[in-house]
């Protein structure tokens, strides 16, 4: 089956680069928002993006405005009905989820793919809601897309190797690598990446070492690009939790069990970059660590 037509769902962070990445490679996209406001956010963030990558010389202007062509925008979700693969990226909420791929198993094609950006929840569960259970797939990107070329394609025991091996042809056509995984809670990034990030407040709560020091460590030390700190704010510290929270769900492990100071600092609002503090303080310059 080939894939044409691509739908997302869910402009945000990870909807918007999933979008950017199909368009510059030539996909016919739509993008479906919940309102005009939210859409045109969207836009922008593409179009920041784009315009990045043009900056730093990974894109034409040619090629950036071809692809900005290829996107269309829509609140209404009947426009994404004559997809061949729709990518959801909306909130991680189960209901939200299966009543978004019930419409459309009524709406789209009985061909059409259904694949989740979920980064914790169960495909199976979302499969289980349609009566397409064998074109049901994951489809997990990492923030930020355009830059990140990892893709998890996850199976659930009821995906057909035709849904598989399309998805798999899509990944590659985006340019991302992708990696097969069982519809386990984390899939393989977020099982290891999780309880590092996990670790990290649990050593900062033991007062090993400053968030600073900790971070250091961790880029200087072991080659990584960002620090487990820098590295939650970046991902969002309410996301982490979320996911944390689900994964000690399924496995009951110490090791996914979320830290009281992670928890505290989601009360508080510090979510991370895009609320201007976390571990961070971003409203400066440069990011300012906060003692805890
Ligand atoms: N389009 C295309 N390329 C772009 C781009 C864009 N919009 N923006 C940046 N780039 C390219 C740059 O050209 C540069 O490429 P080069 O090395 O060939 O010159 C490269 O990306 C890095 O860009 P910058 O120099 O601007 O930025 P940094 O060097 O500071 O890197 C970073 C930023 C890529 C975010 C890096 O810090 C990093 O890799 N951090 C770790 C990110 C990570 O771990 N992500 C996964 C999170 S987990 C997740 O997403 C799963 C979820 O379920 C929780």
């Amino acid at each position: 089956m080939k894939i044409e037509k691509v739908g997302v769902v869910g402009a945000g962070l990870m909807g918007s680069g999933i979008a950017e990445v199909a368009a510059k490679a030539g996909f016919d996209v739509v993008v479906r928002e919940i309102d005009d406001a939210s859409a045109d956010r969207g836009r922008g963030r593409i179009e920041a993006s784009m315009d990045r990558a043009v900056e730093k010389e990974k894109l034409s202007a040619e090629e950036r405005d071809a692809a900005l062509e290829r996107i269309a925008f829509t609140t209404k979700v009947e426009a994404i009905a004559d997809r061949d693969l729709v990518i959801e990226a909306i909130v991680e909420n189960l209901d939200a989820k299966n009543e978004l791929f019930g419409a459309l198993d009524e709406l789209c094609s009985d061909r059409a793919i259904f694949a989740s950006n979920t980064s914790s929840l169960t495909i199976t569960d979302m499969a289980a809601a349609t009566d397409r259970p064998d074109r049901v797939i994951g489809l997990h990107f990492f923030n930020p897309v355009p830059v990140m070329r990892l893709v998890e394609v996850v199976r659930t025991i009821a995906t057909s190797d035709e849904t598989f091996e399309a998805v798999v042809d899509f990944a590659r056509a985006v340019g991302r690598e992708p990696i097969a995984a069982k519809d386990n809670s984390g899939f393989v990034v977020n099982l290891l990446l999780v309880p590092y990030m996990l670790d990290a407040v649990r050593q900062l709560e033991r007062g090993v070492a400053s968030i600073e020091d900790i971070d250091t460590g961790m880029v200087l030390g072991c080659g990584h690009p960002m620090g487990p700190f820098t590295l939650a704010d970046f991902v969002g510290n309410d996301t982490i939790l979320r996911i944390a929270e689900i994964m000690f769900d399924e496995y009951r492990e110490q090791r996914y069990a979320p830290p009281p100071l992670l928890r505290r600092m989601v009360s508080m609002g510090r979510h991370g970059r895009k609320a201007g503090r976390g571990f961070y303080d971003y409203s400066g310059d440069e990011p300012v660590p906060i003692p805890v």
